[in-house]
């Protein structure tokens, strides 16, 4: 594991780039609204507001970058929006991949893949193939992602080890629940940014945004530039991180 939660509790210094930044991408619906534009247009537009975001994190020297792009919550929106999402995934995966790939951009998704259609699972597995050899920034993709049923995964993966007699249930510390989540290997974020003025968390990174810095913007998510992007790297660079010690 790259980082787990024990050794993140520790005093860190200020840093001036957050290794690790986490969105949540809100605000699409209401971009439309306000333009009289279906939902699925501001969506279109939220997928140009990610091309410039990858960019600019790559840029920055941010090394992973999640991005919420379909929460588990999200598949009762109407059957229509669902399916426009879902053939933006699509065009996504194709349109951009190798673009991707020659930004040196390491491609990962996290959720539940099987809820997703077949042909999307094997884009999926496609392009985390080719670009699992990329340095440049892990650009990791949340779908069909949800924190609580990512833990309830964790439960049971330890309960059907422990049960199995392969795991001592004394043994289970923050390293083992990290190690069973979808985000093993990747280090806990350091910012977590929300567009559109809504200040909650919505079931994303539970357990891994413990210490995270959170970053709030009004700003909508097809809006949400290199500029806002860069807004936010200072927000956290003035933030103070003490990890509940005292400094
Ligand atoms: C929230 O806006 C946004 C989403 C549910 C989906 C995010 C998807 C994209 C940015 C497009 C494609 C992304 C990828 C990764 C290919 P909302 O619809 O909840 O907006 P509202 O709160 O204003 O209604």
């Amino acid at each position: 594991m790259a980082d787990s939660a024990t050794s993140n509790a520790a005093v860190a210094a200020p840093r001036a780039t957050p290794r690790h930044v986490a969105i949540i991408m809100d605000g699409n619906g209401r971009w439309a609204k306000a333009r009289h534009l279906p939902r699925a247009a501001g969506h279109r537009k939220g997928m140009e507001a990610v091309r410039a975001v990858v960019k600019a994190a790559g840029k920055a020297g941010v090394e992973y970058l999640t991005l919420f792009g379909f929460s588990s919550e999200n598949w009762k929106r109407p059957e229509d929006e669902v399916k426009d999402l879902m053939g933006l995934l699509r065009l996504y995966l194709r349109k951009d991949a190798h673009d991707l790939h020659r930004q040196g951009v390491r491609l990962k998704v996290i959720g539940d893949r099987a809820r997703l259609a077949p042909d999307i699972q094997e884009q999926l597995a496609e392009v985390e193939a080719m670009t699992a050899a990329n340095a440049a920034l892990t650009l990791v993709i949340a779908i069909s992602y949800g924190g609580r049923d990512e833990l309830v995964r964790a439960a049971r993966a330890l309960a059907r080890e422990a049960a199995a007699g392969t795991l001592d249930p004394e043994a289970i510390d923050e390293a083992a629940v990290s190690a069973r989540l979808f985000t093993d290997g990747i280090p806990d974020p350091d910012l977590l940014v929300r567009t559109s003025g809504e200040q909650r968390i919505s079931n994303f990174l539970l357990w891994q945004s413990a210490y995270t810095e959170f970053v709030f913007v009004d700003t909508l998510w097809p809006d949400f530039d290199r500029d806002a992007f860069a807004a936010a790297l200072d927000a956290f660079g003035r933030r103070e991180r003490r990890y509940g010690a005292v400094v």
